[in-house]
């Protein structure tokens, strides 16, 4: 069964198409000219299972106008941070990058401060590996993740190697936390991307990055500021998903846990956007919540809508593709993209209708 309005991917058992229902799919925004100029110099200069470039677009589209300071706890490849920050208009005044992978965030420290070592370091990993056949390549490749890294430079350098030259641009570890990730045996890898590492490094200049879980890096977020909150995705099915970036699962405790700070950050009057999988409890939990506005003091719901995405991270090429990405914020989207769409559309996404009563402070929450 397929409802108006819904996207084709959606499954087609009767739950969830009654859920998909009352999740809008968005007419797609095109994302402003100057953004896509800018992001062909600033872009992520990683591959990274997740990774938010196909629709950075959108997201940008949904994005505060002005923005004091932009938090990403979830960084990965940092996407959206690059997609923000290489637009002239939207570019945050302040921005706060965190991932709980300490290894990749040392590699964001140095592309920012020590990036001239860092290049030759990368070079002298790229050139034999370039010139080799597969069969050398295989043992460079094992040769080099077998290798304990010298210093932050040379462990920047190892894994941005491995990165562009392992299967599929995965990072998985092992139990002991040592990557494990076998070869990409790929022609032509791109391993030393040169015009995206120093557009980066450029971009990451007065930059605050971390290393710590999620909700230590957003005790500083105030109103004002833009937190854009990507975790790992909640699997659609018991088979579906892949969520091993670090040692720990992100399970649905995570998720919950996630949702009580995005709950605070919203009592906090902070704005937020989320992304993830369209699973169907976890859009039952923000739907489920409702909060006062900050304006005008009625109840409101946070704002959930799905756009079409494909989804890499499935090891098995037969088991990618287009699964909704879905997106949930605390304010109106399409008032900060400067479109006032139709009464009839706003009651679908949940806002606050007119006539409902105002509740007191901090009532209401489903947690
Ligand atoms: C879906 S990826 C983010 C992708 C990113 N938006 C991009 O465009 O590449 C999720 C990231 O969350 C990180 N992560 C997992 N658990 C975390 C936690 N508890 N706190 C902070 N980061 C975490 C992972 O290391 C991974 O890099």
């Amino acid at each position: 069964m397929t409802s108006p309005g819904v996207h084709p991917a959606t499954p087609s058992t009767e739950r969830t198409a009654i859920v998909a229902q009352r999740v809008r799919t968005p007419a797609p925004v095109r994302a402003r000219p100057k953004a896509e100029a800018a992001a062909i110099a600033a872009r992520p200069f990683l591959k990274w299972a997740g990774g938010k470039t196909q629709v950075a677009g959108e997201i940008v589209a949904r994005s505060p106008r002005r923005i004091e300071t932009y938090f990403e706890p979830f960084l990965g490849g940092g996407a959206i941070f690059f997609a923000l920050a290489g637009d002239a208009d939207l570019a945050p005044k302040h921005a706060v990058l965190n991932d709980v992978n300490r290894d990749l965030v040392t590699v964001y420290e140095v592309v920012r401060d020590e990036l001239p070592k860092l290049l030759a370091r990368l070079e002298a990993l790229a050139e034999p590996y370039l010139a080799a056949a597969l069969p050398e390549r295989t043992r460079l490749y094992y040769e080099e993740r077998e290798r304990v890294p010298d210093d932050r430079v040379d462990l920047a350098a190892r894994f941005l190697f491995l990165n562009k030259t392992c299967f599929n641009g995965l990072y998985r570890v092992n139990r002991r936390g040592e990557f494990n990730v076998p070869h990409g045996k790929y022609l032509h890898p791109r391993i030393v991307d040169e015009p995206a590492l120093r557009a980066a490094s450029a971009m990451l200049r007065g930059v605050a990055i971390s290393c710590s879980d999620f909700a230590d890096a957003l005790a500083a977020a105030k109103q004002g500021d833009f937190v854009y909150v990507d975790p790992p995705f909640e699997p659609l099915s018991k088979t579906s998903s892949f969520t091993g970036y670090t040692e720990g699962a992100f399970d649905r405790h995570e998720q919950l846990r996630l949702k009580w700070l995005i709950d605070d950050l919203t009592d906090r009057n902070v704005s937020v956007m989320l992304s993830n999988s369209p699973a169907e409890w976890l859009v039952g939990i923000y739907e489920g919540t409702r909060f006062p506005d900050a304006a005008s003091g009625a109840w409101r719901h946070y704002t959930i809508e799905r756009t079409p995405a494909r989804r890499a991270i499935n090891s098995r090429g037969d088991r990618r593709g287009a699964i909704d990405e879905l997106l949930v914020t605390n304010y109106a989207p399409e008032l900060a993209r400067g479109r006032l769409e139709s009464a009839s559309s706003s009651s679908a996404s949940g806002k606050a209708s007119a006539g409902t009563p105002k509740p007191p402070r901090g009532a209401g929450k489903t947690k």
